[in-house]
């Protein structure tokens, strides 16, 4: 049948019948919170190149987490910016680590809110490099331990979910195995599973300070080329004991969420990185798009293509934008 018997615009015309044919919806329970957390007290200091997203310490960021919170926003993850670095990234598991302390904080002011953390070395090691370095390169196997001592230790301060985002091949099995072998069998993992070596990540390592001193992230990071090399991240962190997958960054990946969602059946996360972030709110602040169309539309593609649910810096912010249009 086609036109004039079939006319696509008749379930268009009404607000109501748009609502009850829509495919794809978006809610604040499918938004995570990423929030930098570094020393001090009362800081509140902007990201230059994200404005809007803030560096905080342990007192302003269980404000910001309250704040979220009462704007519809259920879970956060954890960065944190150590006051020192060294080689081993001892302030990545360090018992009084920031995110650590971030952490009990959190568990103890604002209860309600889900605690995930960013688990890699990168902001911790004075070259700025995800692992341990030997010669020039990134050691898999020796950074493999180090990763899983530090998410043992965000378990132990009270996280609800790790999320390993370095790319060491091998670390999923490894922080699965130290999780369970510290008594947390229960906790889950969330991979870092497709994560592209993207030039996207620029305005995030400004925040964290974790631009590599020298080389770059190529070793580990995936190409921006590759698709199929995607399923194999994604297949053997599964089979490692990964709970949720992701794909990182978001919108300038589309087709490879789309392609994991048909492929696999486990939970699929999406990230859209602080660039993603940084190109929106700059053209916004030019007035040259609307930044809360393009923000929620943008969020939408990602759900559409795929994503069970999105770490995005305009969490807070889309949270409260999406109440507002229930109230309607
Ligand atoms: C690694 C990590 C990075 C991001 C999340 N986790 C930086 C990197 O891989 O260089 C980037 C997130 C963003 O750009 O918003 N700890």
């Amino acid at each position: 049948m086609s036109f004039p018997a079939t006319r696509l615009r008749r379930l268009r015309m009404d607000a109501r019948l748009r609502d009850l044919v829509r495919e794809t919806e978006l809610s604040p329970a499918r938004l995570i919170y990423p929030l930098f957390v570094g020393p001090g007290r009362g800081v509140r200091d902007e990201i230059p190149s994200m404005p809007g997203q803030r560096r905080y310490a342990l007192d302003t960021l269980v404000e910001e987490a309250r704040a979220a919170e009462a704007d519809g926003v259920r879970a956060v993850i954890l960065f944190g910016i150590p006051e020192k670095k060294d080689e081993q990234a001892s302030g990545a598991w360090a018992e009084d680590g920031i995110v650590q302390r971030a952490l009990r904080a959190l568990r103890e002011s604002v209860p309600g809110m889900l605690r995930f953390t960013d688990v890699c070395l990168c902001e911790y090691t004075s070259h700025g490099h995800c692992g341990v370095v030997q010669g020039n390169r990134v050691a898999n196997d020796p950074t493999l331990e180090l990763l899983a001592k530090t998410a043992v230790s965000h378990a132990r301060a009270g996280a609800d979910l790790v999320a390993p985002s370095d790319m060491m091949d091998g670390r999923v099995g490894a922080v699965r195995r130290a999780l369970d072998e510290a008594g947390f069998p229960d906790l889950p993992i969330l991979s870092y599973a497709a994560k592209y070596a993207s030039a996207f990540y620029g305005p995030f390592r400004d925040a964290a300070q974790s631009t590599p001193s020298f080389g770059d992230r190529r070793s580990h990071q995936m190409d921006p080329a590759n698709r199929e090399e995607a399923m194999r991240e994604i297949a053997l962190d599964l089979e490692e004991g990964a709970d949720v997958v992701m794909v990182k960054p978001a919108l300038p990946y589309l087709d490879v969420l789309r392609e994991a969602r048909t492929r696999f059946d486990a939970p699929l996360a999406a990230y859209q990185v602080s660039g993603e972030y940084a190109l929106i709110t700059a053209a916004a602040e030019r007035g040259w798009v609307d930044r809360r169309a393009v923000a929620l539309e943008s969020l939408l593609a990602i759900r559409r293509a795929g994503a069970t649910f999105i770490v995005t810096y305009f969490a807070r912010e889309a949270a409260r934008w999406l109440s507002q249009e229930r109230g309607k």
